[in-house]
């Protein structure tokens, strides 16, 4: 009954999405766990570059079952859109796609709150995706959101979006004309829902089924570890929980399905959106890295502010995460610098994810780098000296097996150890 669980140990964009790609090569299924349409993962196969925001990457492999868990959260407008961009690539994903019937649903009243209230923090914002995340999981909490299952009854959503509309327009100080814009977002909003209703499934049954044969089921993460509301960098974090853990949880297995807890680190760390980053690099050396790994958000095109990996971090995500080994992705860029750093602790042994994180001081090891393009290796003996003995220093700040190393964004860039 095996489920690999895939998770990133970062502020996300790790490379999850080009991993769970090149793993979904032996897998029935994927199924995204967390999060909604703030997530952006890229996949590079077929010649062609997909950006996935909420559906699995495991569709762009045809004969794949997609699935989405009911701790993720859907605007049924986006979703449909995506869906689309890929059908125009070729891919269809009929038959293939399960949304759980529970998800909770992006009323476009959301984004408008969100804008509002990110405003409203003036200085301490969050820097959000402003894809409704944050509200629609509120109002989940809060025991009132719309779910998936309540359009088969359609005078209970209409009740519902009836609701969420007025709460909109009671709580911004909207003139007429966006008042107008609201409505016919909300008319598109019902007729998306109904549209999407089509994918509607008990993604928990459907995967005991696909367990019960023996197929491997991965479970998609999305964000990173660090964005996680109970361990990440709080309140400079995403709403849905984003750990190993939520996989359980938002697809409804138990842990004793799971075989692999797989955490993807890239060679160096970066962050999009607001709060602290210890090993940031606001200077030259980060916009190398930043121009190297093309360090643009795939969901908002926001430069990714950069800096060098965190080893303290990156160990102490693997433990909460359980992680049975790691990818070390985005490698090849870090070729063509004369010496690379390693944060291996904090001044005075301090620690935290919380409120005072800022106040961290890394403390660095030094390794040498190496001038070689080892874009598209294959092979750990080809590395040059100096990039294995940087991947050695990764495994023992973060105390878990490096497996295999990402060096491109091609799905077959991979090597295994
Ligand atoms: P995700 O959110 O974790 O799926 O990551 P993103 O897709 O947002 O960002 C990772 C970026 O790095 C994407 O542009 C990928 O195509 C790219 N990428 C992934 N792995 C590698 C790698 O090993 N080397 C290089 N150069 N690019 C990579
Ligand atoms: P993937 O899956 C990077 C960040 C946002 C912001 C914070 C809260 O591609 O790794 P939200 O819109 O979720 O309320 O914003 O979380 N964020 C991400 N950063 N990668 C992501 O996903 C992210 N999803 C959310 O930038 O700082
Ligand atoms: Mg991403």
């Amino acid at each position: 009954m095996p489920v690999s669980i895939v998770v990133g140990l970062q502020w996300g964009d790790e490379g999850k999405g080009k991993m769970v790609d090149h793993l979904a090569a032996k897998a029935v299924a994927v199924a995204r766990f967390s999060g909604g349409a703030n997530a952006g993962h890229s996949v590079e196969a077929e010649g062609k570059r997909f950006a996935l925001h909420l559906l699995p990457c495991g569709l762009v492999r045809r004969d794949v079952i997609g699935m989405i868990g009911s701790a993720c959260v859907m605007d049924p407008v986006t979703i449909l859109e995506e869906i689309k961009s890929l059908e125009r690539n070729g891919i269809s994903v009929e038959g293939r796609l399960k949304i759980s019937s529970k998800i909770n649903l992006t009323h476009p009243g959301y984004r408008w709150i969100e804008k509002q209230s990110e405003a409203d923090l003036a200085n301490g914002k969050i820097g959000t995706t402003g894809r409704g995340i944050g509200p629609t999981y509120e109002r989940k909490f809060r025991r009132n959101a719309i779910r998936l299952e309540d359009v088969f009854n359609m005078d209970t959503f209409k009740t519902l979006v009836d609701f969420h509309t007025d709460e909109a327009v009671n709580s911004l100080n909207l003139d007429s004309a966006e008042v107008e814009m609201l409505h016919s977002d909300v008319e598109k909003f019902i007729e998306a829902t109904r549209e999407v209703a089509h994918y509607s499934d008990d993604v928990s049954l459907s995967i005991a089924r696909f367990l019960a044969e023996d197929g491997l089921v991965i479970a998609e993460g999305a964000q990173g570890s660090l964005l996680d509301p109970d361990h990440g960098s709080y309140p400079y974090v995403t709403c849905g929980q984003c750990i190993s853990g939520a996989a359980c949880t938002s697809l409804g297995f138990g842990p004793a399905s799971v075989t692999d807890v797989i955490g993807i680190l890239k060679a160096y760390t970066t962050r999009v959106g607001a709060g602290p980053f210890p090993t940031e690099l606001d200077n030259e050396i980060g916009e190398k890295i930043r121009q190297a790994g093309h360090e643009f958000g795939t969901t908002t095109g926001r430069p990714r502010r950069c800096g060098w990996f965190d080893g303290v971090l990156a160990g102490y995500t693997a433990r909460i995460n359980g992680c049975s080994s790691v990818t070390l992705t985005l490698l090849d860029v870090l070729s063509g610098f004369d010496e690379l750093k390693i944060c291996t602790g904090y001044q005075g042994g301090k620690f935290t994810t919380g409120r005072s994180m800022d106040e961290l001081v890394p403390v660095y090891e030094t390794l040498s780098g190496w001038t070689e393009d080892i874009r598209g290796e294959t092979e750990w003996e080809n590395l040059p000296e100096a990039a294995r003995e940087y991947v050695l220093a990764v495994e023992k700040m973060v105390g878990v097996p490096v497996t295999s190393v990402s060096t491109g964004p091609g799905r077959d860039d991979v090597i295994w150890r």
